[in-house]
């Protein structure tokens, strides 16, 4: 396990503040004015804690996420596919990157975060805990997860939190051209041979409800929707993240004579909103709480990269033993 890390002083002090109502009163408002809070900023508990859950849960999807498309990096169609795949997961890992940067802003270190990640402790995305099967799965993921990331994040990029808001835009830039990536991996094997078509169809069967689940529960079973979009952390619901998706991106997958195998999808014309079938929450929660196909294969993963880059990390102890996380 990791050990050591850096939080300043000033912030150990800050952390120590109560929420007193009047600085909160002037932290509201400038949230409603649409300034950004910076770290050294006076900011409530609650809001630190959940940036924190949010932005580390964050981090912790995009290595994680890295792993179902790296096990494609060898067996991807051809010398271009390959060499697209392998930059796309190592931008995943860049994410991680700046996300964990951006998060140990709020004094969690890197150290405990990753501690907290192999240990089962903290959550990632539900979507990372499926296998890729074929490589249709991987153009899947490329097209249709990577743009309900981008619907996420480009959102959230207008938030409140200076340092995320930045990290979600520099990582949006390489999500829209990850999506590209994807949507090309996907319309090849959309128009390619009967094969292609029916391995792609298959791909779609298995991600559909995961992809549904990706958004969050509905904004009825949300528990942390409304303060975080209060605060401006969220910059819309689970549902209308989910609705906006389906706006996009239903009609890119009909267009390509695909089945989305939900026989009740449907957008009703009196709302305006997309209505589906039983995306079954129950599969969601299990996944989250660990009992996903894939959870413990991820876990054993980033366990064993541990395991094995405690040498480097060791290396990198200077003599006064004072640990230097790597983006200090
Ligand atoms: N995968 C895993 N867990 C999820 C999830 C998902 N797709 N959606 C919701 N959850 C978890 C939440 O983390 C929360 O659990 P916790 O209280 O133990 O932390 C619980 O389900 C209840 O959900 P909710 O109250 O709606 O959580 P939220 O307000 O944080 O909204 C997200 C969930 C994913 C929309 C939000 O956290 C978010 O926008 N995160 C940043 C983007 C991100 O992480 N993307 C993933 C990979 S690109």
């Amino acid at each position: 396990m990791y050990g050591g890390g850096y939080v300043s002083e000033e912030q150990r002090k800050q952390m120590q503040f109560d929420d007193d109502p009047e600085k909160l009163a002037a932290f509201e408002a400038r949230i409603d004015r649409g300034e950004k809070i910076e770290p050294q900023d006076w900011m409530p508990k609650e809001y630190r804690k959940q940036l924190i859950r949010m932005i580390e849960q964050h981090a912790h999807s995009e290595i994680i996420g890295a792993l179902p498309e790296g096990t494609w990096i060898t067996r991807a169609p051809g010398f271009k596919r390959k060499m697209a795949i392998m930059a796309k997961v190592q931008d995943e890992i860049g994410h991680a990157q700046l996300l964990y940067a951006a998060a140990e802003t709020l004094g969690k270190t890197r150290e405990q975060m990753l501690n907290d990640l192999i240990s089962g402790k903290s959550k990632y995305s539900n979507v990372f805990n499926y296998p890729a099967k074929t490589w249709s799965d991987v153009a899947v993921i490329g097209f249709l997860i990577d743009a309900a990331a981008i619907v996420n994040q480009t959102l959230n990029a207008k938030g409140s939190y200076g340092p995320y808001c930045r990290a979600l835009e520099r990582i949006c830039y390489e999500e829209a051209f990850h999506l590209k990536q994807g949507h090309d991996a996907f319309v090849s094997l959309a128009t390619g041979s009967k094969r292609m078509r029916e391995e792609l169809q298959e791909a779609l069967n298995r991600w559909w409800r995961p992809i549904i689940h990706f958004f969050g529960p509905s904004d009825k079973q949300s528990v942390h929707s409304d303060k975080l979009m209060k605060w401006k952390v969220k910059m819309a619901s689970n549902d209308d993240m989910r609705n906006q998706y389906l706006d996009m991106y239903v009609p890119r997958i009909r267009e390509l004579d695909l089945t989305i195998p939900d026989p009740e999808l449907r957008k009703d014309p009196d709302t305006g909103r997309w209505v589906f079938g039983d995306p079954n929450w129950d599969e969601f929660y299990e996944v989250i709480k660990g009992n996903g196909p894939c959870n413990e294969e991820r876990l054993a993963v980033r366990r064993w990269a541990e395991e094995n880059g405690t040498w480097v990390r060791q290396a990198l102890q200077p003599k006064s033993g004072k640990y230097i996380t790597p983006l200090a």
